[in-house]
């Protein structure tokens, strides 16, 4: 086998999930940006969370100003309306949330609403926006976290089984293939 040296570079890191960002407008009107590029960044204490966005998008604007969002991720049976929220700006069509035929529910602790459709949602405040190239780097802070019943098992955990995230692959969308191992099974068995 011989390793290639490719000429173009490329958005080289992969899988992400694919996540919805809702924030608001001044006026209470709610917007959707689909991005490839979320990402943790601090896992538990605290737990910050990363957001590429190139600075044209409206949402850029939007949650520079509000200082405030939300994720939501998707299943894999929402990829055309994850699809639909990427391919068109709220300053063209308004209200994101009517023209993708997706629910909007307040959330506890920030002023934009989460996605009722996606099982996971998490309310988060703007750390700061960092430079970095072609897009900027948000870092928001989460403080709270939703999760639909039907995806928690009988422990209260996440049942990662029920979640079908949609994954983004070099421009592609992808389902994911099954279970392989927990974190440290190759020193403890596979189940754990
Ligand atoms: C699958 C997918 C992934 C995307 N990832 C990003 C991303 O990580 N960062 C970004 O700035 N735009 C990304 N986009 C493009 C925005 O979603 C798109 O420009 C959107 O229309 C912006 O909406 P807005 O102007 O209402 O904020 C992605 C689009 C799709 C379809």
């Amino acid at each position: 086998m011989a390793k290639i040296l490719l000429k173009r570079i490329f958005r080289p890191v992969y899988p992400t999930p694919a996540a919805l960002i809702a924030s608001v407008a001044a006026d209470g009107t709610p917007n959707l940006i689909t991005l490839g590029e979320c990402f943790n960044i601090s896992i538990a204490d605290p737990v910050i969370v990363g957001l590429a966005i190139m600075p044209s998008r409206y949402s850029y604007e939007l949650i520079k100003r509000c200082g405030e969002f939300t994720v939501n991720f998707p299943t894999a049976e929402m990829t055309e309306v994850v699809d639909r929220c990427g391919s068109v700006s709220g300053r063209k069509v308004g209200n994101k949330f009517a023209y993708a035929g997706l629910t909007a529910l307040p959330s506890t602790l920030v002023k934009p609403p989460i996605v009722a459709e996606c099982p996971v949602n998490l309310e988060c405040t703007l750390v700061d926006i960092i430079p970095a190239g072609d897009h900027d780097l948000f870092r928001g802070r989460v403080v709270a976290q939703h999760v639909d019943d039907s995806c928690l098992d009988g422990s209260g955990n996440i049942a990662v089984e029920r979640l079908n995230p949609l994954s983004y692959v070099l421009g592609q969308y992808w389902s994911g293939g099954g279970f392989l191992g927990n974190h440290g099974f190759s020193k403890k068995g596979k189940s754990g």
